[in-house]
């Protein structure tokens, strides 16, 4: 311990004695240290202009946020039906189903594009059953939309599926999912956004999977979120 302290004030103490030796500094000496010193400056300045420019950004950002006042849409999946779901004859299974999709945004001053390259599609326990795409239009201030949307897809395993999905029917509760990613540029009075995407996950626990049947929904949770 007592070493220790002695090793701490002999550096301290070599500290002191350059001091002494810049009084006396040869000119060379003295337009390095200028250098440094408008180098200092150089970077002060830069620090001060980017922290200004920060906070103009955040105070940008929260006046829009405050006039436009964002919410995030909001999806609910009202009915889905099954009009094909088939063997072929190479044993691939063949599914076509639509869904009934309410689409709300609930932003007075802010409207969405609906671009194209939407992607929404059913999932049987991580195994896609059909995909589709939503309509490219737009959705205006407080506007509700009720979309048809038609998916359809091949599975290369139909028979293994297909005897999954019978097996479950019997339970009765048949969870499936329901995972949408969709772009969209956001309307910001007369402004409008760089693309950004909607993602989003429902789970659907459905009763049957019978063609041309009333297929009841039994139960839906639905996530989204926004990725920029
Ligand atoms: C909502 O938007 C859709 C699509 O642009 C449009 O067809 C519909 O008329 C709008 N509904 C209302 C109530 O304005």
């Amino acid at each position: 311990m007592a070493d220790n302290k002695i090793h701490k004030i002999h550096p301290v103490a070599e500290g002191n004695v350059p001091p002494s030796d810049e009084s006396s500094t040869s000119p060379s000496q003295l337009t390095k240290t200028k250098r440094g010193f408008s180098f200092c400056k150089c970077i002060c300045w830069s620090l001060c202009i980017f922290i200004t420019l920060i906070l103009i950004l955040g105070a940008t950002v929260g006046v829009l946020y405050l006039v436009f006042k964002p919410k995030l849409p909001q999806y609910s999946v009202n009915r889905l039906t099954i009009s094909q779901l088939t063997l072929n004859l190479d044993l691939s299974l063949y599914a076509k189903f639509n869904v009934q999709i309410t689409a709300i945004n609930p932003n007075k001053k802010i409207g969405i594009f609906y671009q194209k390259g939407s992607h929404l599609s059913v999932w049987y326990k991580n195994t896609n059953l059909c995909q589709g795409s939503l309509p490219i239009f737009y959705q205006g201030h407080l506007n509700k939309t009720v979309l048809n949307v038609a998916l359809a897809g091949q599975n290369q395993y139909g028979r293994t599926l297909l005897g999954a999905l019978r097996e479950q029917q019997q339970t009765g509760r048949i969870p499936l999912d329901l995972k949408v990613d969709v772009p969209v540029k956001i309307e910001l009075g007369k402004m409008k956004s760089q693309k950004v995407r909607i993602l989003g996950k429902c789970l659907l626990i459905v009763d049957s999977l019978s063609a041309n049947n009333k297929i009841n929904i039994q139960a839906t949770s639905c996530k989204f979120s926004v990725k920029l």
